[in-house]
């Protein structure tokens, strides 16, 4: 079975195909960091035109790439939300397109079962799992039960860790997208220089919090000399936000992990538990780094998908594609693109 998968509910532009050995055929993945970036934010007009320039390309290259053409392949994804609109749009009528002219099924993918669902892909985990979903839009931990099967414990009441870090790296002039630019900024700072807060640390229940991060950060800045930041300041203060959002989600992760064990104690013959974590802050090296203390710590088996995975890319939408298809989840051509879709 190959599933061509489709990505376009953000800046990547992506095509993959995907087949049931949970192989990677090829893909193929555009960023338009470049064109957003004077902008300090993806900006959605901008976005959808760009995933409309180049979508029809990155397929034709990725069948190339693979040697097959859609009469090899068995079913059509794309993401259908939650995402920019009209960027969603642009991927979802590519991809019904190609259902009606090659009568492949249309599978309509949403964007964090794609992420929920890659270690499936890259570490074949086995259901039930603990998820940590941790992108610029979502931050969550779930109990993945099954496909489409989803338990969360926990979520955000304010602004997902990615959104922190990009606003943090922006506020700091580090520049767009800010995760990545704040990671490698805070190389060779010291994490405990600045006293910032961990929201909600110690209170029941799995929520997350970031926004009082945020504020905080504004208010190290406005007591530093104006101006750019010195090389040691900025160093030591991406290492401190790097260090507070990692300290909350493990905080939090490890809350989750008590209840993943509560909820699904198996017998003693029970294989070790899974914390699967995903999404595009799953690329920062200090917080895999963390995660697996924390991990080791509690008898839990790591999960972290290579880097290429975590971050938004299609051959986690084909893989739930491929998913969906094997269970006879397929999409009708009615299916509306969806700006909202809670898992
Ligand atoms: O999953 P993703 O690619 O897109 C969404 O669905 O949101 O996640 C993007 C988020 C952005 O906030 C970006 O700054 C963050 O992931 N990110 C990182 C790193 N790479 C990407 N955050 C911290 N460290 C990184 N290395
Ligand atoms: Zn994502």
């Amino acid at each position: 079975m190959i599933i061509l998968g489709i990505e376009t509910s953000c800046d990547e532009t992506a095509a993959a195909l995907v087949d049931d050995q949970r192989r990677v055929l090829a893909q193929r993945l555009l960023s338009q960091h470049a064109e957003h970036r004077p902008y300090g934010g993806v900006v959605p007009e901008i976005a959808a035109r760009a995933h409309l320039d180049h979508l029809d390309g990155l397929i034709a290259g990725t069948l190339a790439d693979a040697g097959v053409t859609l009469a090899d392949v068995d079913g059509i994804a794309a993401t259908g939300g939650p995402g920019l609109i009209g960027g969603v749009i642009v991927g979802v009528m590519t991809a019904k397109a190609l259902s009606v002219a090659t009568g492949k099924p249309f599978l309509a993918v949403n964007h964090l079962e794609a992420h929920a669902l890659t270690a499936r892909l890259s570490d074949a985990v086995a259901f039930p799992y603990l998820l940590l979903l941790v992108s610029g839009g979502h931050c969550q931990l779930l109990i993945v039960r099954g496909v489409g099967d989803y338990r969360r414990l926990g979520t955000t009441i304010d602004d997902a860790a990615g959104e922190c870090l990009d606003k943090a790296a922006k506020m700091m002039g580090l520049g767009h997208p800010g995760g990545p630019a704040l990671e490698r900024a805070a190389v060779g700072g010291d994490p405990a220089r600045f006293a910032l807060p961990r929201p909600l640390r110690g209170r029941p229940g799995c929520d997350l919090s970031f926004s009082g991060l945020k504020t905080a950060v504004r208010q190290v800045l406005d007591r530093l000399p104006p101006g750019p930041l010195s090389a040691r300041d900025r160093a030591d203060l991406a290492a401190s936000v790097q260090q507070a959002v990692t300290d909350v989600l493990v905080e939090r992760g490890a809350r989750a992990m008590a209840l993943f064990v509560e909820e699904t104690a198996g017998g003693a013959e029970a294989p070790a538990p899974a914390l699967v974590v995903a999404g595009g802050v799953a690329a920062n090296g200090t917080l895999r780094a963390a995660l697996d203390v924390l991990c080791a710590d509690r008898g839990f088996r790591f999960v972290a998908p290579p880097l290429a995975l975590c971050t938004d890319n299609a051959a986690m939408v084909a893989w739930a594609g491929l998913e969906r298809l094997r269970l006879g989840r397929t999409e009708s051509l009615d299916f509306r693109p969806r700006p909202r879709w809670p898992l």
